[in-house]
């Protein structure tokens, strides 16, 4: 079994794989190790909306990553289309995010006027114009920003579009394969300790999304944790919804290929179950009806789970390791880690195999952030 690879990556899910098929494609030897099946976490528990706009209110990097990220798909999911033949779904029918109440409008009036100054397509509509918009909203809701930016896609297939990415520039990926420890020698990382032997590799990559903090050196000061989130879906040949409906308070309704519909989703943080309550499916499937009354039509397809990864400001750990030489990270995207798989995975890949450390994302997404007060 060949056991050095010039990169090596920690995680499975759609960061680990998005990086994995730009450092393929630029030319290094790649291999992935997932303790469990690829995409088996919050990968294919998403409901893959691209909601920069929807999800991220506040101007600066975040925001300016996410706008980056969600322009990088319709040519990224073309050139994986092309490389593997599978079709994740892009729908970029656009987004409502709907106020319920009359200080929400308010709300999210000022928030339409701030996405305004720098995207003109965003709209504030009244009530009627939303309902003539989605037919199907209910009669009191109180208006709604229209993101025609904000797309959405089918997040397992993206994750699979990636590893097949991967694999057609021959990338080598280790399923069932738990990564325990890092091999370092005077502040350089040389490889990894696993269940299936040892690795050695020019650099590590760790992409353990709720698991970030377990491998990593010198950490104590960085929390990442999952915050669990209940979905369900239901599914009508009536075509009830065509844009994505979102409320400020993160729950939504997002209309996949077929008729099926993705309800969503709970914030429970610190739990690592995957299990789902009695009490959520109720919760959802109430408040979807409430906005969507001809739902309880649908016929109900299923429910799941998944672990969010979470960090101590919410941001992302992006870039390279402040004192171990060759080790990098790109965990804890929260809410956002299907709309920020493209852009993640170019900047790490450019990073590490062409030396550009000195991206200027990393500079407030480093690994230090919390501890010199940037954040
Ligand atoms: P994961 O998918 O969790 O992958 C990490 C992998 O690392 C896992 O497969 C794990 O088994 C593996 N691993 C960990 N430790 C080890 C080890 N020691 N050895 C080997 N393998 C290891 N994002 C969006 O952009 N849009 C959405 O609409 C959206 N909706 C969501 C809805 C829900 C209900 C949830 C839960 C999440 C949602 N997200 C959404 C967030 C998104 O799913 C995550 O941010 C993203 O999947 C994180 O990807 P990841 O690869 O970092 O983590
Ligand atoms: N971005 C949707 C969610 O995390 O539930």
């Amino acid at each position: 079994m060949k056991a050095h690879y010039d990169m090596l990556i920690v995680g499975g899910g759609v960061i680990g794989l998005s990086i994995a098929y730009q450092l393929s494609k630029l030319g290094s030897s790649v291999a992935v190790f997932e303790r469990n099946r690829l995409g088996c976490e919050a990968s294919s528990a998403a409901a893959g909306i691209l909601g920069a706009q929807a999800e991220i209110d506040e101007e600066g990097p975040l925001l300016d990553l996410a706008i980056q990220s969600r322009s990088m798909f319709p040519s990224i999911v073309e050139e994986l289309k092309e490389k593997t033949n599978i079709d994740v779904e892009l729908i970029k029918e656009g987004l409502l995010k709907v106020a319920t109440t009359e200080e929400e409008a308010q709300v999210l009036q000022r928030k339409a006027s701030c996405h305004q100054r720098w995207d003109e397509n965003v709209k504030w509509l009244e009530a009627k114009e939303a309902q003539a918009i989605e037919k199907g909203l209910a009669d009191n809701i109180h208006g709604a920003i229209s993101i025609p930016g904000d797309g959405q896609l089918a997040p397992e297939k993206l994750t699979q579009a990636f590893a097949q990415g991967a694999l057609y520039h021959h990338t080598k990926i280790y399923e069932y394969c738990n990564v325990y420890s890092l091999i370092t020698e005077k502040n350089k990382v040389k490889g990894i300790h696993t269940s299936s032997g040892t690795f050695y590799g020019g650099a590590v990559i760790l992409t353990t999304g709720s698991w970030g903090k377990e491998l990593l050196p010198n950490a104590d000061h960085l929390e990442v944790f999952p915050v669990k989130g209940e979905c369900v879906s239901v599914r009508s040949d009536k075509n009830l919804l065509k844009k994505t409906i979102f409320l400020d308070e993160g729950f939504y309704l997002v209309p996949k290929a077929g008729g099926r519909i993705v309800i969503g989703a709970t914030k429970i943080s610190h739990d690592y179950t995957k299990t789902v309550s009695a009490k959520a499916i109720q919760a959802l499937l109430e408040k979807a009806t409430r906005l969507l009354p001809s739902l309880s039509e649908a016929e109900f397809e299923k429910a799941w789970a998944g672990l969010r990864p979470q960090t101590n400001d919410g941001w992302p750990y992006l870039g390279p390791h402040p004192t171990v030489e060759g080790l990098h990270m790109a965990f804890g995207h929260y809410r956002n880690g299907i709309l920020l798989s493209a852009v993640t995975g170019k900047i790490i890949a450019e990073a590490v195999c062409e030396s550009k450390q000195n991206h200027s994302f990393f500079d407030s997404f480093h690994f230090m952030r919390t501890m010199e007060g940037i954040r």
